[in-house]
């Protein structure tokens, strides 16, 4: 486990690095007007992994996550996605390079039923997208059952995991999720869990944002500990959550 000092900047920037990361974040400075919130942040994402970002409320995860998608204005460091500086590209283009970014919340159209939903995730696909429909219902067949349903009926585990396949509607590579179990109780909770692998071993990287730490550190290949818009701890998810003062401090539970 790496802890970061509160001053540390950009720790990352200058190592070698023996293989490009899929996607990597170097000391990202961003915020609302003259509000700085994110002060420096470094990740980075590996093809198939689970990367997770922890941390307390209001501590700059959503706001990274805006940030890397394009939503809201670097004003400094850079995001780059397989060696190609993409810092400040617009979420259309980089959903053109393979990137899918899901919301906490309002992320599905709940008058469309689950199908068109799914044909919305399309509508920039030239081909004939019947085959990559096919593979969503394969890897979850409960949408297949619930295809002609309005999203809005839909229990907030399958809205989620609907947000989450039309995300993947298109060729995704890095799938940005943020808080994917907020509000769900712990079974629901553990089967969006159980989605998200599936999706990682259908060969996306998934960087997720996450308050059940727990069961996000336990499946997670790595996790960051974010404070006050900083790197604070950084690790694989089981070094992270066997640590008592990152236990103590930030991870509740
Ligand atoms: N649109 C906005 N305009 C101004 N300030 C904002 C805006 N959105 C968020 N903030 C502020 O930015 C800070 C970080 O918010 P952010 O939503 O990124 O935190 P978070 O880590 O995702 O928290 P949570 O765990 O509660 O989701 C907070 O102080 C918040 O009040
Ligand atoms: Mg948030």
């Amino acid at each position: 486990m790496t802890t970061s000092k509160p001053d540390a900047t950009a720790n990352d920037a200058t190592t070698t690095q023996k293989q490009t990361p899929l996607l990597e974040i170097q000391n990202v400075k961003a915020g609302y007007g003259h509000a700085q919130i994110l002060n420096g942040v470094s990740l980075k994402l590996e093809p198939r992994q689970i990367v997770t970002v922890v941390g307390p409320n209001g501590a700059g995860k959503s706001t990274l996550m805006k940030a890397i998608f394009g939503l809201l204005r670097i004003t400094e460091g850079k995001v780059i996605l397989e060696g190609k500086n993409i810092t400040n590209t617009p979420p259309e283009q980089l959903v053109s390079l393979g990137m899918a970014y899901v919301p906490q919340i309002n992320n599905v159209f709940p008058t469309l039923t689950v199908l068109e939903n799914l044909l919305m995730g399309a509508y920039t696909r030239r081909d004939n997208f019947q085959g990559r429909i096919e593979e969503i219902f394969t890897l979850f067949p409960d949408l297949r059952a619930s295809r002609s349903r309005p999203a809005g009926q839909l229990s907030g585990g399958q809205r989620n995991t609907l947000a989450m396949a039309r995300a993947l509607m298109l060729d995704t590579r890095v799938l940005l999720l943020d808080e994917p179990t907020a509000g769900l109780a712990p079974k629901v909770t553990l089967a969006v869990w159980e989605r998200i692998q599936n999706i990682r071993d259908s060969g996306v990287a998934i960087l997720v944002v996450e308050q059940n730490t727990r069961m996000a550190l336990e499946r997670s290949d790595y996790g960051y500990v974010l404070v006050t818009g900083r790197n604070r701890f950084d690790g694989p998810g089981s070094e992270l959550l066997a640590s008592k003062e990152v236990a103590d401090l930030y991870l509740g539970r």
